[in-house]
C-alpha cells in the first residue's frame, strides 16, 4: 500500500475525515453527508456512509485514547481492503501518523502459499493524505512497518521452510545492501567456541545450528558503549525429549519471534538513521527430540564455563540465550536486552496483550521501556526480580538447574538468565504478544512484530 502526500484531495470517492471538529466536517464534506454525520457526531466515534459515489468514513478522535485511532484505523481498512484507493483528510498530525500506522499494520498477509493467493490479495493500492504533516513522518512510519512485516515474515515461516541456516540467511539478505555488518557463525564454529547451550538443545535436530551478529554503528552514535540485543530464534520447538503434548506445540514456530523481533528493531533503526550503536546476538536451532538429544538429567558445560543439570528439555530457550547473553560480555555494553518466547507462564500471568519486562537495570530504563511500550501500544509491564527465585535455580550436582518451582515460572527463567550477564540487565518474555491464535485488530492472526515498535521507541529517545 502506498501513501501519497497532497495538498488537495484529488477526488471525493473514498473519502475519510479524521478530526475532533465537526466544523472540520462541515468545510470537507457536501452539505447532505455532512448533515448525516452530525446527527451522529456525539454518538459514535466511528461511522460510514456508503452512496454510490463510494465510501465516506468519518473518525471521531477521541481525547487520551491514543491507541482509538489505530483500531479505527483497522475498522477502515476491513472496507479498504476490497477498494483500490481511498482520500485520507485530516486536521490532525500525530493522530494522522497513528491512523496510517494502523493501516500499515492491518494491511499485512500472509498468503505466499495459496495457490489462489491473488485472489486473496487485499486490493487497496494507495491513500493519498491531505493533512499537516511530512513526507518524513510518513517515510519514518513506512520503514518502521516494513520492519514489522519483515519480522511477521519470519514468524509466520513454518520450520519445514525455516531452518536455523535460513533465519540466518534472511538476515544476511535483509542487512546486504545496509551499513549492519552480519557475522554467522556455523556450526564447526560453534563447537570451537564451545557454546554448550546452544549445543546441547541442537544435539537432537539434524539442522546445524547458527549464531548471528550484527552490528549497527552510525557514525555519530549518541551512545559510547553498545547496547545488545539479544533474541531466542528457536525455529521450532517440540519440546525435545521432554516432548510437548497434545496441541500445546501448536505454533511453535513462532518461537523465533524474540530472534526476528531484535533484528527488526535493528532494521528499523538503520532504515530511519537513528544514532545509535546497536549489537544483536542471535543463536538459533530447533528443538527436537532426536537420535543424540540432551536429556533430562544431563549436566552441560555452558560457553562461560558454568555447570547446568538439564531437568527439562522444553527449557530450551534459557540454554541458547544464557551463551549469548555471556557472549555479550566482551563488548562491555551499556545495556543488554534480551527477547523471547520464554514460558508458558508469561501467557497465564498477562495473556497475549503485553509483553512481561524484568532485570537490574536502573529504574529509569524500564520508565522509559514502558513508556515507549504506551506511546507505541506495544507495551510492556515490568515484573519483580527478587533473590528469592534465583535460589529455586540451584543445583545439587552442577552450578545451576534449567527448571525451577512450579509457580512464577517466568520469573525463575529471568533468573537464570541473569547469571550469566555481567553488565545492566533487562529480560522481555514475549510469550503473549508475539503469536497470536486470532486476530486482534491490527495485530492479525499469527505472528505480530510484537517488540519492534517499542524498541525502535525506546532506541530512539533513549536517554
Ligand atoms: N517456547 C516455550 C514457551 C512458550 C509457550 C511460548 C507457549 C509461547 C507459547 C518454551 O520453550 C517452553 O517450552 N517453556 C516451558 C518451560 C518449562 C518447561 C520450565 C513452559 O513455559 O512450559
Ligand atoms: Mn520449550
Ligand atoms: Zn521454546
Amino acid at each position: 500500500m502506498q501513501v501519497n502526500l497532497l495538498k488537495k484531495p484529488v477526488s471525493t470517492q473514498n473519502l475519510i475525515l479524521l478530526t475532533d471538529q465537526i466544523q472540520f466536517v462541515y468545510q470537507n464534506l457536501e452539505k447532505e453527508t455532512a448533515q448525516y454525520f452530525e446527527k451522529e457526531w456525539e454518538k459514535e466515534a466511528f461511522q460510514f456512509l456508503k452512496t454510490p459515489k463510494g465510501y465516506t468514513f468519518l473518525v471521531k478522535i477521541e481525547k487520551n485514547n491514543k491507541d482509538a485511532v489505530r483500531k479505527a484505523a483497522n475498522k477502515v481498512h476491513g472496507y479498504l481492503s476490497q477498494l483500490e484507493n481511498a482520500i485520507l483528510i485530516s486536521d490532525q498530525n500525530a493522530m494522522t501518523l497513528r491512523f496510517i500506522e494502523g493501516l500499515l499494520l492491518s494491511d499485512y498477509q500472509f498468503i505466499k502459499y495459496l495457490t489462489e493467493a491473488e485472489k486473496k490479495k487485499f486490493k487497496l493500492q494507495s491513500i493519498d493524505v491531505v493533512a499537516p504533516i511530512s513526507k518524513s513522518e510518513i517515510v519514518e512510519i513506512q520503514n518502521i512497518i516494513q520492519s514489522v512485516y519483515w519480522v511477521r515474515d519470519q514468524v509466520n515461516e513454518p520450520a519445514s521452510h525455516l531452518s536455523a541456516e535460513k533465519l540466518a540467511h534472511e538476515i544476511e539478505k535483509l542487512f546486504e545492501k545496509t551499513e549492519v555488518k552480519v557475522e554467522v557463525l556455523h556450526q564447526s564454529k560453534i563447537e570451537a567456541l564451545k557454546m554448550g547451550g546452544l549445543l546441547a538443545v541442537n544435539k537432537g535436530s539434524i539442522a546445524p545450528a547458527t549464531f548471528s551478529i550484527v552490528e549497527y554503528k552510525p557514525k555519530k552514535a549518541k551512545n559510547e558503549k553498545p547496547i545488545v540485543l539479544v533474541g531466542k530464534g528457536v525455529v521450532y520447538d517440540t519440546g525435545g525429549l521432554n516432548i510437548k503434548t497434545a496441541n500445546y506445540m501448536d505454533g511453535m514456530k513462532s518461537d523465533m519471534a524474540g530472534a526476528a523481533a531484535m533484528i527488526g528493531a535493528i532494521d528499523a533503526l538503520q532504515k530511519n538513521n537513528i544514532p545509535i550503536h546497536v549489537i544483536g546476538l542471535i543463536p538459533s536451532t530447533d528443538n527436537r527430540p532426536g537420535g543424540e538429544a540432551f536429556a533430562s538429567g544431563d549436566i552441560i558445560k555452558m560457553y562461560d564455563g558454568t555447570t547446568v543439570e538439564v531437568l527439562n528439555t522444553d527449557a530450551e530457550g534459557r540454554m541458547i540465550l544464557a551463551d549469548a547473553l555471556a557472549y555479550a560480555n566482551k563488548y562491555k555494553p551499556e545495556l543488554v536486552i534480551d527477547a523471547a518466547t520464554l514460558t508458558g507462564s508469561a501467557v497465564r500471568a498477562l495473556g497475549n496483550r503485553v509483553s512481561i519486562s524484568m532485570g537490574n537495570a536502573k529504574d529509569k530504563y524500564f520508565k522509559q521501556l514502558y513508556d515507549a511500550g504506551i506511546e507505541t501500544h506495544d507495551r510492556v509491564f515490568r515484573f519483580p526480580f527478587w533473590e528469592e527465585w534465583a535460589e529455586e535455580m540451584k543445583s545439587d550436582v552442577a552450578d545451576l538447574k534449567n527448571l525451577g518451582g512450579a509457580n512464577a515460572g517466568m520469573i525463575t527463567a529471568g533468573k537464570f538468565l541473569e547469571h550469566f550477564v555481567k553488565y545492566p540487565y533487562i529480560h522481555m518474555d514475549i510469550a503473549g504478544p508475539a503469536y497470536l491464535e486470532a486476530a486482534d485488530s491490527y495485530n492479525g492472526k499469527g505472528g505480530t512484530g510484537a517488540g519492534v515498535r517499542l524498541l525502535y521507541q525506546f532506541l530512539k529517545n533513549l536517554k
